[in-house]
Parts: structure tokens; sequence; C-alpha cells
């Protein structure tokens, strides 16, 4: 069953322990967080708190390294409510691989930071968490790849849930959880609905994907951020190559392409994902970092054209420091 964003999923039940999605629903099961604390899943994650709660396995070479990428991204964009009055919670779905230990080493890849845990834990329980929250398809299917990439927002003192794409815009994804939490919170039936969040302003095809698949982990300009800067990398890069690296770059370094190779060794700790993108779909990416790069430049010579005839009390910009592209990089 899938139900689209923006749909309460669980309606309200009364309030308080007896609500049906409340501390009658949820299992109480031990977990273990990154850092080796043990914990309870309903008293010490769930009651009095509201969360958001995804599904991972660090060992993922398709979708979720987005995700976690986005939710830290979403976690940016909600500051300091993270960690106060909402709680993040990432939780392995292949405990024997997932150790603690790998969970912390992963969340700092991440930049995680407080107010967000990654749990792991018994089987049998992560099984029992992850078919009450709904968010297991084909959980036990040897597929991991089949979990749904989505995330579960909501208290369970109020019995109020919502299921949201966990590879939305960040921005859309983080008005949502605001919204949703506060509506709930302040004046259920009069606060702002869920469709008053704000669209997106001006976007062509090209900047949608990006910014849906892209943005999580990389600028064109704006510096490396999870993965490199991408400004000038389809000058660079021979055309072929940049295409095949986006669609399958899992397959080029388990090819051991040189270029794969180094990039990884740099960008340790986070992967690059297979996001199952078309060819059309990548195309359309490659003539979109094309395009922003020119932006980029010609922005550049403006700014340096502007600030050369403006007061010369103006502080120098900062250039942030270009990465390294191999040996092609007189381009
Ligand atoms: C979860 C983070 C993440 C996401 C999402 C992601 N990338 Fe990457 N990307 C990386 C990392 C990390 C690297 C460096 C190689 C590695 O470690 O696998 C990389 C490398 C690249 C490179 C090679 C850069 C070069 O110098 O040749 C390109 C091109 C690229 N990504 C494009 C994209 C595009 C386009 C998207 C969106 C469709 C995307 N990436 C989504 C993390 C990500």
């Amino acid at each position: 069953m899938w139900l689209g964003a923006g749909t309460v999923l669980l309606a309200a039940g009364t309030a308080g322990a007896s609500s049906r999605w409340g501390e009658d629903y949820f299992p109480n099961v031990p977990l273990i967080t990154q850092n080796g604390e043990v914990i309870r899943f309903y008293d010490d994650l769930l009651k009095d708190k509201a969360v958001v709660i995804n599904l991972i396995y660090t060992n993922c070479k398709d979708r979720c390294p987005l995700e976690t990428a986005r939710l830290g991204q979403v976690k940016r964009l909600l500051g300091d409510r993270v960690g106060t009055d909402i709680f993040f919670y990432s939780i392995s779905i292949d405990p024997e691989h997932d150790t603690a230990e790998v969970l912390k080493a992963y969340a700092d890849s991440f930049g995680a930071g407080p107010g967000w845990l990654f749990l792991t834990g018994n089987e049998a329980d992560i099984k029992l968490i992850s078919k009450k929250l709904g968010l297991s398809s084909i959980n036990d299917s040897a597929d991991r790849d089949g979990h749904l990439p989505s995330l579960m927002i909501g208290e369970a003192s109020t019995g109020q849930w919502m299921r949201l794409s966990a590879v939305d815009d960040p921005r859309f994804l983080a008005t949502k959880i605001s919204t949703f939490l506060s509506d709930w919170n302040n004046s259920p039936g009069t606060g702002k609905s869920y469709s008053a969040a704000r669209p997106i302003q001006g976007l062509d095809a090209g900047s949608y994907l990006f910014r849906t698949r892209c943005s999580a982990c990389h600028t064109v300009g704006q510096g490396d951020g999870l993965g490199p800067d991408l400004l000038g990398v389809a000058r660079v890069r021979d055309r072929a190559w940049l295409a095949r690296f986006i669609k399958t770059p899992e397959e080029m370094l388990a090819e051991k392409d040189p270029i794969a190779m180094e990039l990884f060794i740099r960008y340790r700790g986070v992967r690059m994902p297979n996001l199952r993108l078309g060819d059309g779909d990548v195309e359309t990416l490659i003539q979109y970092l094309e395009t922003q790069t020119v932006a980029h430049e010609s922005g550049e010579r403006e700014n340096a054209a502007a600030s050369s005839m403006k007061s010369l009390k103006r502080p120098p910009r900062v250039e942030r420091p270009r990465p390294e592209r191999g040996e092609n990089d007189e381009h």
C-alpha cells in the first residue's frame, strides 16, 4: 500500500496512553544507538516526542545514501528544533552488519550531529518496528532495496502519523514536518493546511532533478558537500564517462575505473548512489550542470566587475578552493 506525501496515515485516536497508535501499538523493544547505548523503542524514543523515522542499511549502493543525506539537509533546515522538540531516528534493517560501531562511522560521515540517532538491534524486533510503522514492504526479502524510500513523521502521544517520500525536495520536507507537527500541537482543524506549504518556484526539469536527487550531496560552484562540487565537471570529464558514472557509479567502481577509484578514495565514507535514473534524466542533468556552470561563471564575472567599481572598503571575496580534478584540468 502506498499513500502519497501529505496523507495522514493513521487517524487520531484519543490522545495519551490510550491512543490507538501509541503505547499499546508500538513495541517497547530494546535498541542500541550508534554510541552503544541500549534504549527502549517506545519509552525512550517515542513517548512524548515528535519524531522522524526512516529505515537504512549502511551497505546500500542504491538510494539510501540519498535518503540519509536528504535527512541531513532537512535537519539543517529545521535547525535547533531537532534534538529539542523533534527527534530523528534512522533504524538499520541489516543489524547483522550494522553494529553500533558501523553506525557511528556512518553517522559521522554524514555529519549527523545531535538529535539524530542511528539504531540497531535484534532482527525480529526491527522487523516488528518497521511493520508497525508501515515502512516495510519487502523487509524480509533478500533484496533490501525493496524497502520504501520513505519517512514516517509523527507523535505517539497523539497517534498522528504521516508518511513522506524520503527523496522529496528538502525544503518541502522541512515545511511538511514543521506544519504537520505545529498544526497538530496548536489547533487541529484551524492551523495552516499542508497545502499552504509554499510551492517551490521556478523549477525546470533539470533543476528539479538536481534539487531532489543530487543537491543533498552536491553543489554547482558552492564548494564540496558530501560529494564533490560539480562546477565544470561536464568540461573536464568525457561525456560518455559522465553519463555512465551518474547512472551506474557502483559498476564503474567495481570495474576499477581509475577516476571512479580516485574519487571514491577522496570522498571516503559517503558513496555516490545509483539513483536508478533513465538515460533521458541523465542527459537533462548533464545539460543542467553545463548551464549552471556557465551561469555561475558569468555571475562571478559580474560580481568581479561590480565590486571593482564599488568602494574599496568592501571585504574581499573569499574563494573556496576548487577540488582537483585529475589530469585533464586545463580545459
Ligand atoms: C548521497 C550523496 C550523493 C548523492 C545523492 C549524489 N552524489 Fe554524486 N557523488 C557523491 C560522492 C560521495 C561522489 C564521489 C565519488 C564516490 O565517493 O562515490 C560523487 C561523485 C559524483 C560525480 C563525479 C565527479 C567528478 O569529479 O567526476 C558526478 C558527476 C556526480 N557525483 C553527479 C551526481 C548527480 C548528477 C547526482 C544526482 C542525480 C548525484 N551525483 C547524487 C555523492 C552523491
